[in-house]
């Protein structure tokens, strides 16, 4: 085995930060947002800080802010009854960010999607598992122009949002023209075909591909 990147210190420190983070996440019902946010670093580069997490920082001011957001987004996956994805921390604090990058735009279509996620190394099949990713949350007009949940339970990690998908019309529900891509691609839509039926499969492809986009940039022991 490779030497841990980190000490038994913070590897105990982590497990605070695990604890403190089920305990708010779960009271704040706050799972979609840090979600979202552990998945926008790795486009923006630069995160943003939140009123959530700044006193989870100065509880735990060792843990530097990437390995926090991650942790963020495992456990909001975990406590909303998601697959346990494999956590390795010792992720570095960049404060100059090599490039700026972009939000994938949800009002474009699959080759959108493509040149985007395969810049990091993505492949059609983890576009599809972290899509999912959308059975948390909803859109707010005041922030994308686009309204609503994907799901009918925004607060249960489920396969719900490929069953949703492959309906023709879901009442109330959202559907993003970047959602759409993925039934309309004769390449995704396999895997929302086998992720609305079998939600396990979802889950193990789900933490494979959320482990693999956590540790964009960083090399785990
Ligand atoms: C929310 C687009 C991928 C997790 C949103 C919103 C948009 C969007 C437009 C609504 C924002 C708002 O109005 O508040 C996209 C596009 C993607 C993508 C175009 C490309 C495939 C992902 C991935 C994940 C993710 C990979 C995580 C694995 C979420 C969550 C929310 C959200 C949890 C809800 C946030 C909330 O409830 O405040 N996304 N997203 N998205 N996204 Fe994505």
């Amino acid at each position: 085995m490779a030497a841990p990147a980190v000490d038994a210190e913070y590897l105990k420190e982590i497990d605070r930060a695990r604890r403190d983070l089920r305990a708010l996440i779960s009271s704040k019902n706050c799972a979609p947002i840090m979600l979202r946010l552990a998945m926008s670093t790795h486009f923006t580069f630069l995160p943003e800080k939140t009123t959530m997490q700044e006193p989870l920082k100065a509880r735990h001011p060792k843990i530097t802010y990437a390995d926090l957001y991650q942790l963020a987004g495992v456990v909001a996956v975990e406590v909303t009854g998601g697959p346990t994805i494999d956590f390795v921390p010792g992720r570095k604090d960049f404060m100059d960010s090599p490039e700026e990058g972009r939000l994938p735009d949800a009002k474009q279509g699959p080759s959108h999607l493509r040149e985007v996620f395969y810049r990091m190394g993505l492949s059609d099949k983890d576009i599809v598992a972290l899509s999912g990713g959308h059975t948390l949350g909803r859109a707010h007009p005041e922030r994308s122009g686009f309204e609503g949940p994907w799901t009918k339970d925004p607060l249960k990690f489920d396969n719900s949002y490929f069953v949703e998908l492959l309906k023709e019309e879901s009442e109330g529900l959202l559907k993003l023209p970047t959602d759409k891509a993925l039934v309309e691609d004769p390449k995704f839509r396999p895997y929302v075909e086998i992720y609305a039926k079998d939600e396990e499969a979802f889950f193990a492809d789900y933490a494979a591909s959320h482990k693999k986009l956590s540790e964009l940039g960083f090399t785990p022991p």
